[in-house]
């Protein structure tokens, strides 16, 4: 008989599960602070879990403020890889530092799509978050079109190599990858458990190759795209599901809560 690979022996052990809120552009600063209290209330002392709300930027500051002193953790969504200078319209890392935040979304397929994005971009923007010890959330993920055409993993394999070209060992665990097929993103079309857990393990895969099997075992794999409080049991108790990248169900405290619960339950 097979020993199981240090990837799949009680992830659990290995790895903490990670339910991260992605507001997108939704919710001014006091109707964040509002949600964000509604949050506290039910999971501020939640540590078996860690919990990462992501506003817009311009509610950063206030919801900061009202996640003083609780475990859960402030995200921004974006942010441009130079330190400073003529970059209209542009956040640095040291601005998002200023305000608490721990964690940043890089790479999201709708910065891809609508704003160009390209992976050499989304790569410099990790590299700097890292250097100003920001936690990447790095997205990645298929459109339908490569789907149909049977490039998942190809697509998927370009993503995580380029945006982690030049990430050193010592920085690895820092980074979250979450897996997010563009088709399943907003649509209510969540990805089959064996469709994301086949991705999960290929993404684990990769860092096997990269950077060895211990280290990779350590890094956090969240899925992404229509994830609800109904599908996320199973999708969690997959071996290689870390956690859950939530985009409509972050926006309303009680779904949110039941997923920062169901994460819990999967421990
Ligand atoms: P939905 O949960 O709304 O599908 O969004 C997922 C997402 O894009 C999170 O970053």
């Amino acid at each position: 008989m097979s020993t199981p690979s240090s990837a799949t022996q009680t992830p659990h052990l290995i790895r903490k599960k990670v339910i991260a809120g992605n507001w997108k552009m939704n919710k001014t600063a006091a109707e964040g602070v509002t949600l964000t209290k509604e949050l506290l209330d039910e999971i501020g002392r939640e540590t078996s879990v860690d919990v990462v709300i992501c506003p817009p930027f311009t509610a950063l500051a206030s919801v900061g403020q009202a996640l003083e002193g609780q475990a859960v953790k402030l995200g921004a969504q974006n942010m441009h890889p130079e330190k400073n200078g003529a970059f209209t319209g542009e956040i640095s890392a040291e601005m998002l530092r200023t305000l608490y935040v721990t964690h940043v979304i890089l790479g999201h397929s709708e910065r891809r799509q609508y704003f160009g994005e390209t992976d050499a971009l989304v790569n410099k923007k990790v590299l700097a978050a890292l250097a100003n010890e920001l936690r990447p959330s790095l997205c990645v993920g298929e459109t339908l079109a490569e789907r149909e055409g049977g490039k998942t993993l190809d697509v998927v394999r370009t993503q995580t190599e380029v945006a982690l070209a030049g990430v050193k060992p010592e920085q690895l665990t820092s980074v979250i990858i979450a897996y997010e097929p563009v088709w399943a993103i907003g649509t209510g079309k969540v990805a089959t458990t064996a469709q994301a857990q086949e991705v999960h393990a290929f993404i684990r895969s990769l860092l096997v190759s990269l950077y060895g099997a211990a280290l990779a075992a350590k890094v956090r794999i969240l899925y992404g795209g229509s994830m609800k409080p109904a599908n996320a049991p199973e999708l969690l108790a997959q071996p290689d599901i870390d956690g859950g990248l939530i985009g409509g169900a972050s926006l309303e405290s009680r779904s949110f809560v039941e997923l920062v619960k169901a994460a819990k339950a999967a421990m």
